[in-house]
């Protein structure tokens, strides 16, 4: 009996092959859902209308372009940028946060066209098909997910000459080199000569990041209660906030990371990255949080962060603990306001300045000339009773002699 399922499609050859395969495959009436999440801005962005027509041509009864990119900035990229969130130390997610998107999407195109499954180009050895199956058993216990390129063992040329048979329209640009994931919050490469981590990826592999500027500048980031709300003084919304920092950062060459990385599947994999914009942000936003959290909650927080981070790179976006950190870091930004200075200048993207109305930074307890209003003497007090209990079990346990009883001076 012919089914009705929404396909994520991306307009490249796999999902594309993918249209084909469920209709001969799993007698699949297909619903193509493109999400538009800020993908190749800086050479203008996708080309929707052709990979709608391309949907089409391959088969599908349905094509819809979703523009997700104000959604994907708000809902997504600014929780990630509030928890700083960074797997393994270093990515800051990027794949990771447009798959709750596009799955957010796919349910509700499933519902509206009375599909029975959703289905993604997902192959079974990364993290993503991790992320749309999760994602989607959490929006949505009922449907069914099929992974067509996780079951059709072919290759990329059998795709090719699939896709001949079956006169799909291939991309016209240059056969790819490289697996390119992107949104707004950045760019992942893979495959290819870096699939070897001694190489050094070749300057190709780099779009977001290329070095133009040539001289040194600054940017003002303006946060309020966490969000970054002005770029030198501008309010700019989330999404125009993120690309121009794309642009400006990127314009250094600042943003590039290259490493060695854990997948949920077990595998270890080189990865390749752009994030100019979410690494200069992310800079901007613990600076700031070092000047205005409080001590207990900034330590609390940083235990916190790594979790939130693995919970989504492991593609538990929807599940109650990743909801509850972020009710926690949520509470935890209602004084994160002020300004960050970011200097820009060849490769390198760091912070020179920081400043805040509710600033926990106090010049005279700080300070070491004649302003001082640091009360000196409630530090012995303070300092004797701390090391109290290491005195006593040192005398005690470990035989160093008795305390002395007080006047050190
Ligand atoms: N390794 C990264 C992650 O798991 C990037 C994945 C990129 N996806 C892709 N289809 N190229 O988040």
């Amino acid at each position: 009996m012919t089914q009705r399922v929404v396909l994520a499609y991306s307009g490249g050859l796999d999902t594309s092959v993918a249209v084909r395969w469920l209709m001969e495959h799993r007698d699949a009436e297909v619903i193509c859902v493109a999400v538009d999440v800020g993908q190749a801005a800086e050479s203008g962005g996708e080309d929707w209308d052709r990979i709608r027509a391309r949907a089409l041509a391959a088969g599908a009864v349905e094509a819809t372009v979703i523009d997700a990119r104000a959604e994907m900035a708000e809902d997504f990229c600014m929780p990630a940028l509030v928890a700083n969130a960074k797997y393994e130390g270093k990515y800051p997610l990027v794949s990771a946060l447009s798959r709750p998107v596009i799955v957010k999407h796919l349910v509700a195109e499933a519902r509206k066209h009375g599909a029975t499954s959703v289905a993604h180009g997902c192959t079974g050895k990364g993290n993503d098909q991790v992320r749309f199956e999760v994602g989607t058993r959490a929006l949505a216990p009922d449907l069914n997910v099929m992974a067509p390129a996780r079951e059709w063992g072919l290759t990329r040329e059998d795709c090719i000459e699939y896709a001949a048979k079956w006169d799909i329209p291939l991309s016209v640009t240059k056969e790819k080199l490289y697996s390119i994931d992107e949104n707004l919050w950045g760019k992942a490469i893979e495959c290819g000569v870096i699939e070897d981590p001694w190489n050094r990826p070749p300057e190709d592999v780099y779009t977001m990041t290329v070095p133009t500027a040539t001289e040194p500048s600054e940017v003002v980031i303006g946060f309020e209660a966490g969000l970054p709300v002005s770029l030198d003084g501008r309010d700019l919304a989330p999404e125009p906030l993120i690309a121009e920092m794309n642009r400006r950062v990127g314009s250094y060459g600042f943003g590039r990371l290259d490493m060695v990385e854990n997948r949920r599947v077990g595998i270890k994999s080189r990865e390749t990255y752009e994030c100019p914009g979410a690494l200069a942000l992310l800079l901007a936003h613990s600076d700031l949080e070092d000047l205005t959290l409080e001590r207990d909650l900034h330590h609390e927080k940083l235990r916190l962060e790594p979790r939130w981070a693995e919970l989504v790179y492991d593609g538990l976006w929807f599940s109650p603990l990743k909801q509850a950190l972020d009710a926690f870091f949520a509470e935890s930004q209602r004084h994160v306001t002020g300004e960050v200075r970011l200097r820009l200048d060849q490769g390198r993207c760091w912070v020179v300045g920081r400043r805040s109305p509710v600033s926990l930074y106090d010049h005279g307890l700080a300070t070491y000339d004649a302003s001082d209003t640091f009360r000196h003497q409630d530090a012995e007090g303070f300092v004797r009773l701390w090391g109290l209990g290491v005195a006593t079990w040192s005398a005690v346990q470990e035989g160093r002699g008795a305390p002395s009883s007080g006047s050190d001076s």
